[in-house]
């Protein structure tokens, strides 16, 4: 069984009250009305991660990533986050590779890939976010494109590293537009992403692997969208700063 997950990634938002009071609200809200199996995962500001680990500690299905770290072990790049800091005060998962840092800030594919194996030396396990542009969805080979992002970040791993990481697919054209994408594209791309992981690491770690979707995933979305077989749940954004709507995506899981 694929471990269903849900990830809130507040990207550059919240003041230090505001970020507690949204996760005791949802961490009070999911206690009292989310059944059944599902990961929760919040993506703070990394100056929040201390504070707020103390507001999941109760809670065994929640878990925090940090948004970003850098691709070396320590030393003089000021304003970096390690992996092994980020190990150093519990924290479980990083974002890798979120469109965002690749378009601003140049994050490359080979990057990414020393930023995986990074994460993974510490213990921490990568989400990895891929996706292509609306461009390059209505130009090019859109699905050979997002498969090449995963070849070049993540098919150094040995299949027991792959498990390790959730994938996150995140067509650009729909990241903060509110141009969802349907059920059928998203489940069209996961499908296709799963296949291209079986072709390198066999079917049974493909099947294994969770593939999450983002882009616009609103509550009113979300059912259908994690109803599909290859979608393990989601990497939201704009909604998951909404205790209300982000509780109600937890539980479309
Ligand atoms: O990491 C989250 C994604 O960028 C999705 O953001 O839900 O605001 O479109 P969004």
């Amino acid at each position: 069984m694929r471990k269903k997950i849900v990830a809130g990634n507040w990207k550059m938002n919240k003041l230090a009250d505001e970020a507690v009071a949204l996760t005791s609200e949802l961490v009070n809200m999911a206690n009292d009305e989310v059944k059944g199996d599902v990961k929760v995962i919040l993506c703070p500001p990394a100056i929040y991660l201390t504070t707020l680990k103390k507001y999941i500690e109760e809670s065994p299905n929640f878990a925090l990533a940090a948004q970003n770290c850098s691709d070396k072990v320590s030393g003089a790049f000021t304003g970096e986050i390690s992996a092994a800091m980020l190990q150093s005060i519990g924290i479980e998962y990083v974002l890798v590779g979120h469109s965002e840092r690749r378009q601003y800030f140049n994050e490359s594919n080979e990057l990414l890939a020393a930023k995986v194996n990074i994460a993974l030396e510490y213990g921490i396990s990568p989400i990895f976010c891929c996706g292509e542009s609306l461009d390059q969805r209505q130009n090019e080979d859109y699905i050979g494109f997002v498969k090449n992002q995963i070849t070049e970040s993540l098919f150094h791993l040995s299949a027991e590293q792959l498990l390790s990481v959730v994938i996150a697919y995140e067509p650009i054209w729909a990241i903060g537009t509110g141009l969802t994408a349907s059920a059928e594209q998203a489940q069209e791309m996961h499908a296709a992403l799963r296949a291209h992981i079986a072709t390198k690491y066999g079917t049974e770690t493909a099947e294994e692997i969770s593939i999450l979707y983002g882009g616009s995933v609103t509550a009113a979305s979300a059912d259908e969208l994690f109803a599909s077989p290859d979608i393990d749940g989601g990497l939201v954004g704009g909604a998951s700063l909404k205790s209300r709507e982000f509780t109600n995506i937890i539980k479309a899981r």
